[in-house]
């Protein structure tokens, strides 16, 4: 089942690749990446965080919920997030998404030449952002914290009590650093400073199904993740900064 979000101001709907949508494709299964919609349920607005592998499924579960689209937020540049070319694999994403329908697609400035690089894209076609931009999807509005160390220009989306972290943060665990453009210091700094404004309370909605669990609270995550157990930058690297 996925899970549907529809109180409390927010419309979220956490979709698995080759379970929920893009159903069968041996890439989709095999990574188990999550696209996230989210928007106002009053003025029935959403955008897609992450569209990759099936594009009019997204599109289909949104009208399916009597959702509108009003734009697309990148967590960050990998092609099984986008679309691109994915170990020889082809995958679908942005660039099929633009051609369906007109809409903004939001992107951290960090990430800009890294996301046209993937999709195909040209710069100019994306809204361009900073660390700590809030967009609006009708009556909600989503703060986008600027979270590199995964990829330059990682970002999470932060609503509500919501966050959507991509692969900057898993329930275990939290994204490879070894990828071009990681870096295993500022994957540190955002984990440990970037990300502190999020408060225990909030829901962590992870890129990638790599637990049992879905989702889980930011409180237990802290608790629990072993990447989050280092108290200095030097026992982290230690760890975690091949
Ligand atoms: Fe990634």
């Amino acid at each position: 089942m996925n899970d549907i979000v529809r109180h409390d101001g927010i419309y979220l709907r956490q979709l698995l690749s080759g379970r929920d949508f893009a159903i069968g494709d041996p890439v989709a299964v095999q990574m188990m990446n999550f696209c996230y919609l989210i928007g106002d349920p009053a003025t029935r607005s959403a955008v897609v965080v992450d569209p990759a592998y099936q594009v009019e499924d997204l599109l289909a579960a949104l009208a399916e919920d009597s959702m509108t689209i009003a734009g697309v937020l990148v967590t960050h540049h990998h092609p099984d997030h986008v679309g691109g070319n994915f170990a020889g694999y082809s995958v679908e994403g942005i660039a099929r998404l633009l051609e369906k329908v007109d809409v903004p697609v939001h992107v951290n400035r960090e990430e800009l030449r890294w996301v046209a690089r993937s999709t195909g894209v040209e710069e100019s076609c994306f809204v361009s952002h900073a660390d700590s931009d809030r967009i609006s999807v009708g009556a909600l509005e989503i703060e986008l914290i600027h979270t590199p160390g995964h990829t330059p220009g990682s970002q999470c989306f932060l609503a509500r009590g919501r966050l959507i972290a991509g692969d900057t943060l898993f329930l275990e665990g939290c994204g490879r650093t070894d990828l071009p453009g990681g870096d295993a210091e500022a994957m540190y700094d955002s984990l440990t400073k970037r990300l502190s404004k999020v408060p225990d309370d909030a829901v962590l909605y992870p890129g990638h199904r790599y637990s049992a669990a879905a989702s889980a609270s930011m409180g237990e995550t802290r608790s629990r993740n072993y990447v989050l157990r280092p108290a200095t930058l030097e026992q982290w690297m230690a760890s975690f900064g091949a």
